[in-house]
């Protein structure tokens, strides 16, 4: 494998983030992604995983991000954190230009063990995710049938998933747990306050996400986005905000309280694209990559996945020859054009 400087695309954007998916299947049936009962035939190997990562670094990837589907799920998930985090302690490893390795879970599998093991194998960072406090609100969002109690449940747990991280060494005050919550107008919009509260008394970082037209079995309307601005609006009323911006390469506008308790990010894909500097390569549990969130078909790895050389040309091929902006000018894509699903893209 040669090391190269990041490569560039058609829009002067450079590879900084790998978000590898472990698998399509989740435990949840959130309204707004649907995913898939049934992982995808011929998951790619630990072998593959490794060359892949090894060769996204090479290539620029600073951040290892891995997804699902909800990627607890997947048995591959430790053998994999093992492995790199063994690759970031050898030297003249690729591995060692890995900055971060980041984890995005809904949380309900993240018991005190599962924290502590991931946490020895060198996990720098969680996202849980959850949209309300609601018990009968959070039921209705995770597609859980079990009305109030299941979700109050579902509340439990996840609130459990973040001790258990916090208790296995995650600083939330460094940013090493930050909560996800998507927002949809008219359904868990009121749930903003009890969230913030939430997230300010475990001292973490709530990300607000507007609810993105990923996919085509959400059924996603417009209407249904509330703007991110209407978000922070809101928040500020109660709990003055400070305004600290978003970074380049990153998702998140993000916000201090003045009072310093926990953190707020809103992400805004819908009302304020950020495809300007997405830094972001995407590749599924099967071995297809993707570059935006949106597009509607992958590049098949599969050939390549054997061989370093060729998966680092074919890889670097793809990147050079992107131009994908979406977000941007989503508005001009009337009719929408179908959209590879989320939990299988990995979000
Ligand atoms: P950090 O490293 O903590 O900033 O993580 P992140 O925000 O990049 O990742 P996470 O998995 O927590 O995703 C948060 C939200 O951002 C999810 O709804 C993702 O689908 C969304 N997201 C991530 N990357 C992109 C992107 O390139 N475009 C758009 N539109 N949304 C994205
Ligand atoms: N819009 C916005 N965010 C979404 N997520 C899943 N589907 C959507 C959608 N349609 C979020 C999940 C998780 C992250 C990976 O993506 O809630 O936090
Ligand atoms: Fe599962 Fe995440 Fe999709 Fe919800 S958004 S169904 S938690 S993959």
């Amino acid at each position: 494998m040669t090391s190269t400087a990041a490569v560039a695309d058609q829009r002067s954007r450079t590879l900084g983030v790998l978000r590898l998916s472990l698998t399509a299947r989740c435990n949840l049936d959130c309204s707004y992604c649907r995913p898939d009962a049934a992982d995808p035939p011929d998951l790619m190997t630990l072998d593959q995983q490794l060359r892949l990562i090894r060769v996204a670094v090479a290539l620029g990837a600073h951040t290892l991000r891995l997804t699902g589907g909800e990627p607890l799920l997947s048995d591959r998930l430790l053998p994999l954190l093992e492995a790199v985090s063994q690759g970031r302690r050898t030297a003249g490893d690729p591995l060692t230009g890995l900055r971060h390795v980041a984890l995005t879970s809904n949380g309900v599998l993240l018991t005190p063990d599962r924290a502590r093991l991931l946490r020895a194998a060198g996990l720098d960072r969680i996202t849980i995710s959850l949209d309300a406090v609601d018990g009968a609100v959070a039921a209705r969002m995770a597609g859980l049938r079990g009305g109030q109690s299941a979700g109050e449940r579902l509340v439990r747990k996840v609130i459990d998933g973040v001790m258990s991280a916090k208790l296995a060494g995650f600083d939330a005050e460094k940013g090493e747990i930050k909560l996800n919550a998507v927002i949809k107008r008219g359904e868990n919009d009121h749930q903003l306050l009890p969230l913030a509260a939430l997230a300010r008394r475990h001292r973490l970082e709530l990300r607000l996400i507007e609810y993105m037209d990923v996919g085509s079995r959400n059924g996603w309307v417009q209407d249904q986005v509330l703007p991110a601005a209407e978000m922070v609006r809101r928040i500020q009323a109660r709990w003055p905000l400070d305004a600290l911006g978003r970074d380049s390469g990153a998702t998140a506008n993000r916000w201090r309280y003045r009072d310093d308790r926990g953190g707020l990010g809103v992400i805004a894909s819908i009302s304020e694209p950020f495809c300007g500097d997405c830094n972001r390569l995407r590749i599924t549990a099967d071995g297809q990559a993707f570059t935006c969130l949106f597009a509607s078909e992958g590049f098949d790895l599969k050939p390549v996945l054997n061989n370093a050389a060729a998966l680092q040309q074919r890889i670097a091929g793809l990147w050079i020859h992107r131009s994908d902006h979406y977000s941007e000018d989503r508005h001009r894509h009337v009719p929408r054009p179908s959209h590879a699903e989320m939990a299988y893209l990995g979000g």
